[in-house]
Parts: C-alpha cells; structure tokens; sequence
C-alpha cells in the first residue's frame, strides 16, 4: 500500500459522508485488534476449533499424471466448515463486530457461500443478520438461500438492476447508511471502502501462510505458479498476500470469461474493464463508453461482480500478479474432470482455477510445482451443472 487506504491509485473511500463515522469507527476499531494477542487468539481459536483449520493441501496426482507437466496441488478450502474460504473472513469480522458492540449484522452474497458464512457466524456469535441476494442469485442458488434461512437469517431478495451481486451490493450499502449505529456491514470479498479491502484480505491470508509452510514440508521448496479464480478477488488474495515478496513465485488469478470475452457476456473486470469508481473504491469495472457500469455474467454466481478489489488492480498495474480467464465450457470441463480424476466436486467458482491447469499444467516441466486454490465445494452448484448436462442430452 503506497499510502494509507490505497494500493497505488487504486482503493480510497468514495462513500456518502453519512458513512463516514461508520468506516472511522471501523478503521480505528481493526487497528487496535488486528494487533491485539487476545483476539488474534480467539480468531485462531474459532478457526481451527469450529472451521476446522489448517486446511489440507493435497498433491493432485491423478490429475497431474493426466495432464502431463506441473505437479499440482489443491488447497482444499472446499473442506473448511461452510464449505468454502468465506468463513476465514466471516468469523473475523463477525468477532470484529461483536468487539465493536454491535449486534446485527448484514452482507451481501452471490453464490450464496458469503451469506452461508454470515449466517453461521450470526448464529454462532448470537447476531441478528439478514443477507442481501440478487433474485436471480436466490433461483439459482436455493441449497444455499435454505441453508440461510436455517441458520435463523433473514435473507432478502434484491429486484433491482439485473437482480445479482452488484445489485446486492448496493442494497446492503443502503441499509448500512441507515443502521450503522447497531449493523456491521460484513463484506464477503476484497472490494469496498477502505479499511474493508485490507481487512478481508488480513483475514483470508491465511490460505498462502498455511500454503507456504505447506509445500516446505512436502516439498522443501516454494511453489512456482500460484492459481485461483477472481470474482472480487479474496480467495485470490488470501493465497497470494504471503508470497507477494517471493518473486519467483507466479500468481495467476482466474476471471470468468463467460460466453467468450469477445462477447458481452462475462465478467473479466481486468483483462475487459476500465479504471472507474463504484461501491466505494477506485478499481477496474466493466463500463459502457460512457463509463455506465455494465453486468457481469458468469455460470458461477460468485465470478459475476463486474468488478475487482482495488489490491488486484495495483498488482495487475504493476506487474506482480498476471490474470488470464476461463469460460463456462472451460470451467464446466474442470468441473468433470476433477470429479472423475480425483473424486472431489468442486465450486463452478474454483473450477476455473482447475481450468487453467487443464489449459497450460501439460506444458510446464514436470518439477515445476503449481497450487491451485480450491476456494469452495460444488453441492451448491449441482443443480446448474445437472440442467446444463440434461440440455446436452449428457
Ligand atoms: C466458492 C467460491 N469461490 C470463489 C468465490 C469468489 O469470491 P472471491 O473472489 O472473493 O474469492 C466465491 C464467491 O461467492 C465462492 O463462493
């Protein structure tokens, strides 16, 4: 970060000034915790004791001895409870919360894995939540709306704009100028007004610490290619932060290309997006040449936001993290090919991390090591990929 709230140019804290005592309160409160022995220990304490932490990383050798080249690995935060690498952040911030007094919670989510992480939390630490959902997401989605709605959230339908993440977004942000004084607002991904990107990042980065110690174990070495799918860009991110000084290592994230990114339908915010202002932050977004912002679309709820944390931006701008993307087929041919290689089903979300292997493991040397992030587990998505295989006639 080259000055505080801000990575390079990108970051800041672009909000109406009735936000303004909410994310003061919220600066200070982090910075006296991210630091404080006692709540570092009961976030440790929670994470390994109820999230079930440190997560495995699996040497893939099916899959490798398929694919031909790099030795692959998957760090398997499918496996952590909730099923995905949300709870990381949604048991910190929702100790973040209660440390600040407040008794409810909000969020927002698209595949609905963010608004699952929330609502345990809620119900673990005793908050009132209610998580804001694009329409379109809660159809596409219902395993994860009912698993909410179990966990005693409220879970309410956004109508709005084209009734997804972004739409959610805005509605969370609405409800938050209206209720700061009792509600922390819970963002599920590195986006937002400062000090939320670095305060979701801080608690993602364990994924890349565990990472590092990891591989030294396995393989007394740093890996070379670090790899995971980029809707906002936390799971990215968290395997990343640990090894940006270790310049050797290459951090590759996954935008979803969608229909093909010549086509309107995607959501790859930095090979297609431009600099622009939204939710709070400076960031690349898909914009019309009038600088409207344009939907995002993907298969996988979670890749659909069409834009990307401001951290992201600063690491493409400056040339340390590369991004290339994968599309539907690409991620729904991952998806088949894990499942059958090395029984593990996983989110259509990671699938285009797996797809990048599928692409490019073939032609690296076989000592090459690469570790993909398996951000999350596909039940939730089994529906969409049953639909799609039927219409195929599969
Ligand atoms: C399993 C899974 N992976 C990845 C993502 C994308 O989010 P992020 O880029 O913040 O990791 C999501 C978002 O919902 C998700 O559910």
């Amino acid at each position: 970060m080259t000055c505080e709230g801000y990575f390079g140019e990108f970051g800041g804290q672009y909000i109406p000034e009735v936000l303004m005592p909410a994310i003061d309160e919220l600066k200070e409160a982090y910075s006296e915790l991210k630091d404080d022995e006692e709540f570092q220990n009961e976030l440790s304490y929670y994470l390994k004791n109820y999230a079930g932490r440190e997560t495995p990383l699996y040497y893939a050798e099916n899959l490798t001895k398929k694919l031909g080249g790099a030795k692959i690995y998957l760090k398997r935060e499918d496996l952590l409870h909730g099923g995905a690498h949300k709870t990381n952040n949604t048991i910190g911030q929702a100790l973040l919360a209660k440390r600040m007094g407040k008794t409810r919670i909000i969020a927002e989510t698209g595949a609905g894995q963010h608004g699952v992480g929330t609502s345990m939390a809620g119900a673990l630490f005793g908050l009132e939540t209610e998580i804001f959902m694009g329409r379109l997401d809660t159809e596409r989605q219902q395993p994860n709306v009912f698993r909410m709605k179990l966990l005693g959230a409220k879970v309410t339908p956004v109508d709005t704009g084209s009734k997804v993440l972004k739409d959610a977004v805005n509605e969370a942000m609405r409800n938050w100028t209206a209720t700061f004084e009792n509600t922390h607002y819970l963002i599920g991904t590195v986006m937002g007004p400062h000090p939320f990107p670095t305060i979701v990042r801080d608690f993602q980065s364990v994924i890349g610490k565990e990472v590092k110690k990891q591989i030294m174990e396995q393989e007394g070495r740093l890996p070379d290619h670090l790899v995971a799918c980029i809707g906002g860009g936390s799971n990215a991110l968290g395997l990343f932060h640990a090894f940006i000084q270790d310049k050797d290592v290459r951090m590759v994230g996954i935008e979803a290309a969608g229909k093909g990114l010549n086509t309107s339908l995607h959501g790859a915010s930095i090979s297609k997006g431009k600099k622009g202002v939204l939710h709070g932050m400076l960031s690349y977004f898909l914009q019309d040449e009038d600088g409207q912002i344009e939907e995002a679309y993907s298969i996988s709820a979670g890749l659909d936001y069409p834009g990307i944390g401001p951290e992201h931006a600063y690491l493409h701008d400056s040339g340390r993290a590369e991004y290339a993307s994968a599309t539907d087929d690409q991620a729904l041919n991952a998806f088949m090919e894990l499942t059958r290689s090395e029984g593990i089903i996983p989110a259509l979300e990671s699938s285009h991390a797996v797809a990048y292997a599928i692409e490019n493991a073939g032609n690296m040397d076989k000592d090459e090591i690469m570790v993909i992030n398996l951000s999350g587990r596909g039940d939730k998505d089994l529906n969409t990929v049953i639909d799609i295989m039927q219409k195929r006639g599969m």
